[in-house]
């Protein structure tokens, strides 16, 4: 004799499989829309925003670079940051110099972030707000017939 109650909602049976399935596949639906959506800012935010590629040593077309805009590339394995502000090029070693992630420059606000634990930097590399409390270093670089160079990543502050 069989202990199956077709009336048991908790009890496993062809009528309530479909239920079941139901639920299963919105949970899981749920789930996943709420991964995609809490992970996406955070994908985005870490990611560098401007690559040149990953070039031995750094050069890049003065033509190329956009007023307020942030390029970066990579230079002997550091990541490097070019920016430009009306006539004024300047380049930083990319690591943040409180614990030495790598900090990104937001256009819109005009200075360098770090995702790590929250300093800001003025467009000079000067520390502005965070636990930093010295500026990011700065790289040096020459501009030949249109291009420009990194020539020294051992920079100074
Ligand atoms: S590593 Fe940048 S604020 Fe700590």
């Amino acid at each position: 004799m069989s202990d199956a109650n077709p009336n048991d909602p908790l009890q496993d049976s062809p009528a309530h499989g479909g239920r079941r399935r139901f639920c299963k596949a919105v949970i899981g639906g749920t789930a996943a829309a709420s991964a995609a959506t809490t992970s996406y800012p955070i994908v985005a935010f870490l990611r560098l925003p401007k690559a040149l590629g990953p070039v031995e040593l750094l050069e890049v077309s003065v033509e190329d670079l956009v007023d307020g805009e942030g390029y970066w590339g990579e230079h002997r394995g550091k990541q490097i940051v070019v920016i430009k502000q009306g006539d004024e090029i300047r380049a930083f070693d990319g690591e943040c110099s409180h614990l030495g992630c790598i900090v990104r420059w937001d256009s819109a606000d005009q200075v360098f972030k770090c995702p790590c634990h929250g300093a800001k930097f003025d467009a000079l590399g000067n520390p502005i707000a965070g636990p930093a409390n010295a500026p990011l270093r700065r790289v040096t670089f020459v501009v030949e017939e249109g291009v420009l160079k990194v020539t020294d990543i051992s920079g100074s502050t």
